[in-house]
């Protein structure tokens, strides 16, 4: 493999081989007993006899593990196995050179050297040399390590070298890199790779020789926007036994398990996602991953391909209109264009797809284009195969690129639009079948009202076929990839697919342990109560009964594995949930000050609480609607849905939820429930207009309103028309003011709007700029409406400008 050079670093040892080999002959006598703790100088293991060596707790197993017909790998793995038979390997000495399943061993020879042969061949050494006495141990940790008898120290540990797994107290250095396996059946080194940058920030690479790049965290955001930060040069990460990680730029997380005593390992997966699992009744569970949003996970469906994502059916990969897939039993490796797209440029036009992305490789940028331009641009170009057209918040203009090659294709809720070049007659024919697919690969994601179409015209015929036929090859591919990644294997124990629940499922009798059978009631709302509690590991929680068992067990399970995947500083942790018998309850973090709404209330806060609140109230929103995953609308946002912690940092709790609901049976009674509280509805909830992310920017922007303002946009007793009018009130009286401010240059005005009972200083560019980007959010034309991310940036740049 064409990769492979690229490791050579951290196998360094296989090229000296040949030299030590020269110079050293073993004279290995004594084989070890099948089964011990050490190995001494001068022994082997030999592959035949399956001697292993065991560690004294018995967790740890380590000796020739079979990977393929006649494949063996030097591994340590955890003794026990799991539910389905197979052992779960975390460390790998010659995971890209197997051996054979005879005539193979590890030896420790009598000047220090570990050395792996394979019929006399060196295939793996530890290059070591020590005139000491050695032995080689595994120890309690699932550490392999070379101890030098005399000083009681190693001269070499597997714990310095690991493949794709990290365990409890494996320190994360400078030196070490994860890299991820090539497929669930094949242990050879990926394309992924987890390493501490340059920069001191911990990151993850997609690499193959062609196109690397870095996609997490995010790679068009600085260190310092992704919580990273780039000044402590001491690159070091760990994983603690009760499931606390913390490393040296900052990033720290606890995993939803946090404090049981339960086997862990961070793993990189073939998937390229970073996962922290523990073991539980012998088989592995999520307790964190790195990245939610499947789709932002670089090199995962090839060139020219398109990679959707919804919670029912995972991660797909689909070819693109005038594409098809290079390889039908493996669409990882991308498609081909169908047609020569190289011809004269009279012969091409251009299909959109929405709000889809094709992350880098432009040949051309241009500043504040637009359609015609971008398109002549492309045209120009013979290479060009799309070109993407986006809104640059800057120059509040499109921004044009000329893509000549088509990689990491998503949708994206932003304004950004992809343009294929397509012969004409395809386009013209694709045009006429699809008027309006947008929802083309999200459709089972976004939650729309699906009743009343209103008018049937004669393409509803052809868009039925369409519908059905793209239906089927979604279904085609679905199962293919099903079926690839899910290939018997034997040796495998990878449970990725499979993160059913991702975080702990508590019985009722804990539940009523740990609230004290339901006693302190600290809130209520969003369908259900809410109770203070505490968990035996002394974890202060929030226990949420909601009122009605409105839906089946596994759908209710689907839905929590949903929210367990979701992890966001500015959403509220779910740490567990209930479902027993009638009772659905969820258990998430307490947050010591309560909600916004106590405290506007009671003017707790100052402005600048108030600018962070904005701004993390935003961010939380934005990572629920990245991307596809548009079901995580909220639906829902207001002040008593945004919680403050100890340092009034914002938490959006609600969320998740709002589908429960809104799959039940009777439409009507549904929509009632799911549209939200009165004075923060967007108007499309009234008037039944189709309903997108943009729903919670609106929500968001009358909270912001509110929290500036300290009026609130509710009437106690109101009806439909007044709470609209309520709502719109507020909202025209604003703009009046922000307007007279505009034309008479005073502050007086900004002054008239703002609450007087809020204590502290704010800059009055500050204030002007939020209360813009506020009503930004609560125009009536959805579409006016920034999208989440974009108020995030709005509010990141005001904050620099200070
Ligand atoms: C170990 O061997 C090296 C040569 O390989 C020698 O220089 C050194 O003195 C030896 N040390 C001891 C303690 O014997
Ligand atoms: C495993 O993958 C590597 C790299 O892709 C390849 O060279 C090797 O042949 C594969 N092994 C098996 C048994 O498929
Ligand atoms: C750098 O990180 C390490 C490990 O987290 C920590 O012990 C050390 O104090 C940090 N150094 C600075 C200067 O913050
Ligand atoms: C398609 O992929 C499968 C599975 O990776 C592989 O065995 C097969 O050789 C590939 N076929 C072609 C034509 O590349
Ligand atoms: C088309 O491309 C050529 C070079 O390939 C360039 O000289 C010319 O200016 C381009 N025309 C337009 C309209 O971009
Ligand atoms: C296809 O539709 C787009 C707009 O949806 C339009 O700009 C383009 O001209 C159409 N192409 C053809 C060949 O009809
Ligand atoms: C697509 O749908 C939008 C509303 O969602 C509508 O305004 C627009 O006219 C539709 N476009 C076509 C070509 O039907």
């Amino acid at each position: 493999m064409r990769i492979h050079s690229q490791y050579i670093m951290h196998f360094p040892f296989v090229f000296l081989l040949p030299l030590i080999t020269l110079c050293y002959s073993p004279q290995v006598v004594a084989s070890s007993s099948s089964s011990s703790s050490v190995l001494a100088q001068g022994s082997s293991l030999f592959v035949e006899k399956k001697d292993h060596l065991v560690s004294s707790n018995g967790l740890f197993t380590a000796g020739f593990h079979e990977i393929g017909q006649n494949a063996y790998c030097f591994a340590i793995w955890f003794s026990e196995p799991t539910l389905d038979g197979d052992h779960t390997l975390v460390w790998m000495a010659n995971r890209d050179r197997p051996v054979n399943g005879k005539r193979s061993r590890l030896s420790l020879w009598k000047n220090g050297n570990l050395v792996l042969t394979d019929a006399g061949q060196s295939i793996w050494t530890t290059n070591t040399h020590s005139n000491s006495s050695l032995q080689l141990q595994l120890l309690d940790s699932g550490n392999l390590v070379l101890t030098r008898l005399e000083k009681e120290s190693y001269l070499w540990q597997s714990f310095s070298f690991p493949t794709d797994t990290i365990l409890p107290n494996q320190p994360f250095t400078k030196d070490t890199v994860l890299i991820s396996s090539t497929s669930l059946t094949n242990f050879s080194s990926g394309f992924y790779k987890f390493y501490f940058d340059n920069d001191h920030v911990l990151r993850l690479l997609y690499t193959n020789n062609e196109f690397p790049s870095i996609y997490w965290p995010m790679p068009w955001l600085e260190s310092w926007e992704s919580g990273r930060s780039i000044y402590n040069n001491s690159r070091i990460a760990l994983l603690d036994s009760n499931g606390y990680f913390h490393s040296s730029d900052d990033l720290t997380f606890t995993t939803t398990d946090y404090g049981d005593a339960l086997q862990r390992r961070l793993t990189l997966d073939v998937d390229g996602n970073i996962r922290v699992y523990s073991l539980n009744q012998r088989s592995w569970s999520l307790s964190w991953q790195a990245i939610s949003i499947p789709c932002t996970i670089r090199g995962i469906c090839g060139p020219n391909s398109l990679c959707t994502y919804n919670s029912e059916s995972g991660r797909k990969c689909a070819c693109m209109h005038g594409y098809k897939s290079k390889n039908h039993s493996d669409l990882s490796f991308g498609c081909e264009p169908i047609h020569d797209l190289s011809g004269h440029y009279e012969n091409y036009d251009f299909f959109k797809l929405p709000r889809v992305e094709f992350y880098g490789f432009d040949s051309q940028s241009i500043e504040r284009s637009d359609f015609t331009e971008c398109k002549k641009a492309c045209l120009n170009n013979s290479n060009c195969k799309a070109f993407q057209l986006s809104f640059d918040e800057h120059t509040r203009s499109s921004r044009c690129y000329v893509k000549t090659l088509l990689f990491n294709g998503h949708h994206k809720d932003t304004h950004i639009d992809t343009f294929l070049k397509l012969p004409k007659s395809d386009v013209l024919a694709y045009n006429s079948s699809i008027a309006n697919e947008s929802n083309l690969y999200c459709v089972t994601s976004i939650m729309q009202p699906k009743h009343e179409r209103k008018s049937v015209n004669g393409s509803v015929k052809f868009m039925l076929w369409f519908s059905i036929i793209f239906g089927v090859i979604e279904f085609a591919s679905f199962v293919f990839f099903y079926y690839i990644t899910k290939e018997p294997s034997g040796t495998t124990t990878q449970t990725y697919l499979a993160i059913a629940t991702g975080f702990k499922r508590f019985t009722y009798a804990e539940i009523v342990k740990a609230s004290h059978k339901f006693q302190e009631e600290i809130g209520r709302g969003g369908g259900g109560t809410v109770y203070k509690g505490k968990l035996p590991d002394n974890r202060v929680v929030a226990i949420k009964r909601l009122h009605e068992a409105i839906q089946g067990e596994a759908e209710f399970l689907a839905k929590m594995s949903t929210i367990g995947k979701i992890n966001h500083r500015n959403l509220i942790e779910t740490y567990g949930y209930c479902a027993e018998g009638k009772h659905r309850i969820l258990v998430y973090e307490y947050m010591e000050n309560g909600s916004l709404a106590n405290n506007i209330g009671r003017n707790q806060l100052d402005w600048q609480n108030i600018f962070e609140i904005a701004s993390g109230v935003a961010k939380g929103l934005a990572y629920l609607h990245e991307e596809c995953l548009e079901w995580v609308l909220h639906c829902d946002v207001k002040p008593q849905n945004i919680l403050l912690d100890a340092s009034y940092n914002p938490k959006v709790a609600d969320f998740g939820l709002s589908k429960l609901f809104q799959q039940g049976k009777t439409e009507n009674f549904v929509f009632s429930r799911i549209r939200g509280t009165r004075g923060y509805m967007a108007p499309e909830w009234v008037f039944n207009l189709p309903v997108t992310s943009k729903v919670d920017v609106y929500s968001y922007g009358m909270v912001v309103l509110e929290m500036i303002t300290g009026r609130s946009p509710t009437y106690d007793q109101p009806s439909d028309d007044n709470e609209r009018l309520e709502q719109k009130r507020l909202v025209s009286w604003i703009k009046e003011k922000v307007h007279e401010a505009s034309e008479s240059l005073t502050e007086t005005h900004i002054t008239e709007i703002v609450n007087p009972m809020v204590t502290g200083e704010y800059e009055e560019n500050q204030m002007n700029n939020l209360l813009k980007v506020a009503l930004q959010c609560v125009d009536d034309d959805k579409d006016a409406r920034p999208t989440m991310s974009e108020v995030v940036k709005m509010l990141i740049h005001l904050e620099m400008e200070d």
